[in-house]
């Protein structure tokens, strides 16, 4: 196992870089809590300009936006799984679930997990590939690399061990979405899960995400997108607003993270969009299914 922070990946040559930022561009948990305006229609459904850029309901600038996001996920890492299982009463598994089944990995591919936190689509990838290489017959030669932003997620997941047979196969490393660490054509999949609203410049993480993809390679991204009733949106809408901070507080003893990861799901385009977006960068046959009556929405396209 590789903990490479702001390194290369075993076995990559030419790789780009990038910064990220450090803790200082992290505010502090209070700061957080006062920069967020009350929700309103205007603030739900209004496009940053060009020199700004969500965060939650606030607009930010645009250089400040992945120094908030990491201090968010410095302060969620040690709770992480726990609060993911709670905020979404365990369903956020049965749809990584569904993803890794659409991925379809098979023995001897690379996956590349973006804004990996945890590595649970990693696991998943190698557990499903080596299926497929006993019912082969063939060895387990799959292997996974988890990138995140955040070191702190990515050391929750090693902390979380690995099963015996995926020891050396899977590669943690500190990266930014829109710079990848990686050389062109590297990766079979490439898997985003609850990540990309994060992401300050979604268009530049798109392409980079293509570039590393070998020519025909999967792309897969699972995200909160808008419910498809109003109804449904309505109900959504109260728990997210009223449940998930709330445990925040009492769970993670951080109202103002959890208050900023339902505001950034509300800013995120919606699904016809977000489609449109992930074509500009040159995805092919772009499609998308919709999940738990479109409260998540899981995009797939190829290289
Ligand atoms: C909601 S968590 C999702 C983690 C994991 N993919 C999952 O589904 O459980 C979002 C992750 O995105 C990471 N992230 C945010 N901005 C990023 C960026 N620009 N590049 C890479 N990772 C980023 C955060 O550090 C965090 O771990």
């Amino acid at each position: 196992m590789l903990i490479n922070i702001g390194q290369r990946v075993r076995g990559c040559r030419g790789a780009s870089s990038c910064d990220i930022p450090d803790r200082s561009g992290r505010f502090a948990p209070e700061r957080v809590g006062s920069m967020l305006p009350a929700m309103t229609e205007t603030t739900r459904n209004s496009s940053p300009s060009d020199d700004t850029v969500s965060f939650g309901f606030t607009d930010v600038n645009r250089e400040d936006k992945a120094g908030l996001v990491r201090g968010v996920f410095d302060r969620s890492a040690r709770r992480y799984d726990l609060m993911n299982d709670l905020m979404s009463l365990g369903i956020h598994r049965v749809w990584k679930d569904m993803v890794m089944t659409r991925a379809n990995p098979q023995p001897g591919e690379r996956h590349l997990d973006v804004a990996g936190g945890t590595g649970d689509l990693a696991r998943s990838f190698l557990d499903k590939a080596d299926r497929a290489a006993r019912r082969r017959g063939q060895p387990a030669t799959a292997q996974a690399v988890v990138l995140d932003i955040n070191e702190q997620m990515l050391r929750a997941g090693v902390k979380r061990g690995l099963k015996p047979d995926h020891e050396g196969r899977i590669d943690w490393i500190t990266g930014n979405a829109e710079c990848l660490p990686l050389p062109a054509r590297w990766a079979d999949c490439v898997t985003i899960s609850t990540g990309i609203r994060n992401v300050t410049n979604r268009d530049k993480a798109l392409r980079e995400m293509r570039r590393v993809l070998k020519p025909g390679g999967r792309f897969l991204c699972l995200e909160f997108t808008k419910p498809t009733t109003r109804g449904w949106e309505k109900l959504y809408d109260a728990w997210s607003f009223n449940v998930m901070p709330e445990l925040g507080h009492w769970v993670a003893k951080d109202r103002e993270s959890y208050q900023y990861l339902v505001e950034s799901i509300r800013r995120f385009p919606d699904q016809e969009s977000f489609k449109a977006e992930i074509e500009a960068a040159g995805f092919r046959n772009v499609s998308y299914t919709n999940f738990s009556g479109g409260i998540a929405a899981l995009h797939v396209g190829w290289a």
